[in-house]
C-alpha cells in the first residue's frame, strides 16, 4: 500500500458510484500484468510469438470494504458479516491489484521468475510462495490445448534445494475464471482455481463457495521438481473425483538415481529445456492420449533419456487411474483446454517427501523443513522461460532427427525455437482482438486486451485503471 494519497482518494470515491457492484476490481493497487510472450508452433509455419501475460490467484489478494480499509476475509475464510452470502459480500467488499514484484514475481523478456520469499517492508523474509495463471491477451486465461501436441519450456532450477517444488502444470479451470455479475473481474484478478485435490477454498469458479465444497478439477503436471528430484504426473477426474495420487514418472523412483541433479546427465545447476509430448493412438490432435514423453535438452543436444526407449507414461501403465478415466480421460481435458499455472512452494506437513525423499529421491527425510529452507536458502527461486506448444516436433529445433523420434541415443543438436537463429521463421505478430465478453476488462492505463465489447454491451469506465463491458 505504498502508493496511496491522492489517487486513492478519488478511487475510492469511484468505487461507491453506482456500478454494478461486486468483489470488482478495487482501486487501490492497479493491476498490471507481467508480460510473459510465448510462442505457438506449427511444423509448417514455425513459432509465431503471441502477447500473454501472468496473473497472480485471487487467493492472494487483498479484499476489503468498498468505502474503507476493512478486510472482508478473517480466519482464512470471509468475514461472515460483510460476505454473509455472494450478492452481500459483492456489495460491500472489492478486489485489489497487486504489486507483482512483492508477490514474488517478476517478468524479463519472455522468462518468469518467482521467489519462496520476498523480503517484507519489516526487514524480515517473508514467504509469498506465488501461484499464477498465464493469461491471454483478452483478458481471459490462455487455453492450451495439448491433444497431439507438445509443450517446451526451459527452466532454472539450480537455487531450489531439497523440500522445494518450482512447478509448471495444467488445471482445467474455467476460461473466464468463473467471471459473473458479482465477479466482475474473472480470470483477470486469477479466480477460478481448481486442481485434481479437489482443494476446499473460499472462492469456487470465481464465486463464494458458502457450504465448503472441494472443487475437483483435471490436472497435468508437467513439471513439479527441484535440484535433486523431478516428476510428471497425470491426474486425471471423472464424475466429481480425481485420481489424487496420479500415475507419474520420477526417474529415481524408476531406479535412474544418477540420471537428474547437479551434475548428473541431466545437470540441474544450470538451465535446460523440457519437452512434453501428448503422442495420441492415430496421430491426431483428437485421437485417444495413449503415451505422454518427455525429454530434456541441455547445451544445444538432446538428452538421451533414463529409460531405455524414452521416458514415457503410457495407458497401460496409468491403469489404477483407470476409475478417472485413465490416460484417455487425461487426454480429453488436453483436448478441450487447459489452464497453465506456474508456483514455488514448500510444504510443512510433509517437506515434500512425495517428491524428493525415501524412494523417490536423495533427500532426507527432513531437510525440507521450511525453516531451515528459509534459514539455508531464502533466494531459492524459479525461473520458466521460452515457453511454446504446438505440433509434435515444432518447437524445438533439430539438426539430427525427430526429437519425437522416442529414440534414447541420438546426440542430435537442437536449439529452442524462439531463440534460435535457424531458417524456420519466428514472426511476431499482434492478434487481432476478439470482442470482449459482458462484465469483461475493456480498458484502462496498461490495458492491452480487447477495447470493443460485445453486442449489446458497451465499454464504461470505472476508474483510470479498469474499464468493464456493462
Ligand atoms: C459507501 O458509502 C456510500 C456513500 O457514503 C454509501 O451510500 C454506501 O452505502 C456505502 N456502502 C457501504 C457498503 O458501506
Ligand atoms: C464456472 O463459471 C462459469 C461462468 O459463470 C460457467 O460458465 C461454468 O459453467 C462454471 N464451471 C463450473 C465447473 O461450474
Ligand atoms: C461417470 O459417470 C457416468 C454416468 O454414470 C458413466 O457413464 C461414466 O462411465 C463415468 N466415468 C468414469 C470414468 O467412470
Amino acid at each position: 500500500m505504498g502508493q496511496k494519497s491522492l489517487q486513492s482518494i478519488a478511487a475510492a470515491a469511484l468505487a461507491v458510484l453506482p456500478f454494478v457492484n461486486g468483489q470488482q476490481p478495487g482501486s487501490s493497487t492497479p493491476e498490471v500484468h507481467p508480460q510473459l510472450p510465448t510462442w505457438k508452433c506449427t511444423t509448417s509455419g514455425g513459432c509465431v510469438q503471441q502477447q500473454t501475460s501472468v496473473v497472480l490467484d485471487w487467493n492472494y489478494r487483498w479484499i476489503h470494504t468498498v468505502n474503507g480499509s476493512t478486510s472482508c476475509t478473517a480466519n482464512g475464510g470471509v468475514d461472515k458479516t460483510l460476505c454473509p452470502d455472494e450478492a452481500t459480500c459483492a456489495q460491500n467488499c472489492v478486489i485489489e491489484g497487486v504489486d507483482y514484484t512483492s508477490a514474488g514475481i517478476t517478468t524479463s523478456g519472455s522468462s518468469l521468475t518467482l521467489k519462496q520469499y520476498v523480503k517484507g517492508s519489516n526487514g524480515q523474509m517473508n514467504s509469498v510462495s506465488p501461484r499464477a495463471y498465464l493469461l491471454g491477451p483478452d483478458g481471459n486465461y490462455e487455453m492450451l490445448k495439448l491433444l497431439g501436441q507438445e509443450l517446451s519450456f526451459d527452466v532454472d532450477l539450480s537455487t531450489l534445494p531439497c523440500g522445494e517444488n518450482g512447478a509448471l502444470y495444467l488445471s482445467e479451470m474455467d476460461k473466464t475464471g468463473g467471471r459473473n455479475e458479482y465477479n466482475t473481474g474473472g480470470a483477470n484478478y486469477g479466480s477460478g482455481y481448481c486442481d485434481a485435490q479437489c482443494p476446499v477454498q473460499t472462492w469456487m469458479n470465481g464465486t463464494l463457495n458458502t457450504n465448503g465444497q472441494g472443487y475437483c478439477c483435471n490436472e497435468m503436471d508437467i513439471l513439479e521438481a527441484n535440484s535433486r528430484a523431478n516428476a510428471f504426473t497425470p491426474h486425471p477426474c471423472a464424475n466429481g473425483s480425481c485420481d489424487k495420487s496420479g500415475c507419474g514418472f520420477n526417474p529415481y523412483a524408476r531406479g535412474y538415481t544418477s540420471y537428474y541433479g547437479p551434475g548428473m546427465t541431466v545437470d540441474t545447476s544450470r538451465p535446460f529445456t523440457v519437452v512434453t509430448q501428448f503422442v495420441t493412438n492415430d496421430g491426431t490432435t483428437s485421437g485417444s492420449l495413449s503415451q505422454i514423453t518427455r525429454y530434456y535438452v541441455q547445451d544445444g543436444k538432446k538428452i538421451p533419456s533414463a529409460v531405455s526407449g524414452g521416458d514415457t507414461i503410457t495407458a497401460s501403465g496409468c491403469s489404477s487411474a483407470s476409475s478417472w478415466g485413465g490416460l484417455a480421460g487425461m487426454g480429453q481435458a488436453l483436448g478441450r483446454g487447459m489452464v497453465l499455472t506456474f508456483s514455488i512452494w514448500n510444504d510443512a506437513s510433509g517437506y515434500m517427501n512425495w517428491l524428493d525423499s525415501g524412494s523417490n529421491g536423495p533427500c532426507s527425510s527432513t531437510e525440507g523443513n521450511p525453516s531451515d529452507i528459509l534459514a539455508k536458502y531464502p533466494d531459492t527461486h524459479v525461473v520458466f522461460s521460452n515457453i511454446r506448444w504446438g505440433d509434435i516436433g515444432s518447437t524445438v529445433q533439430t539438426s539430427g532427427g525427430n526429437p519425437g523420434s522416442g529414440s534414447s541415443t541420438t546426440s542430435a543438436s537442437t536449439k529452442p525455437a524462439p531463440t534460435s537463429t535457424s531458417t524456420r521463421a519466428t514472426t511476431t505478430t499482434k492478434p487481432s482482438q476478439p470482442a470482449q465478453t459482458h462484465w469483461g476488462q475493456c480498458g484502462g492505463n496498461g490495458w492491452q486486451g480487447p477495447t470493443q465489447c460485445q453486442s449489446p454491451y458497451t465499454c464504461k469506465k470505472q476508474n483510470d485503471w479498469y474499464s468493464q463491458c456493462l
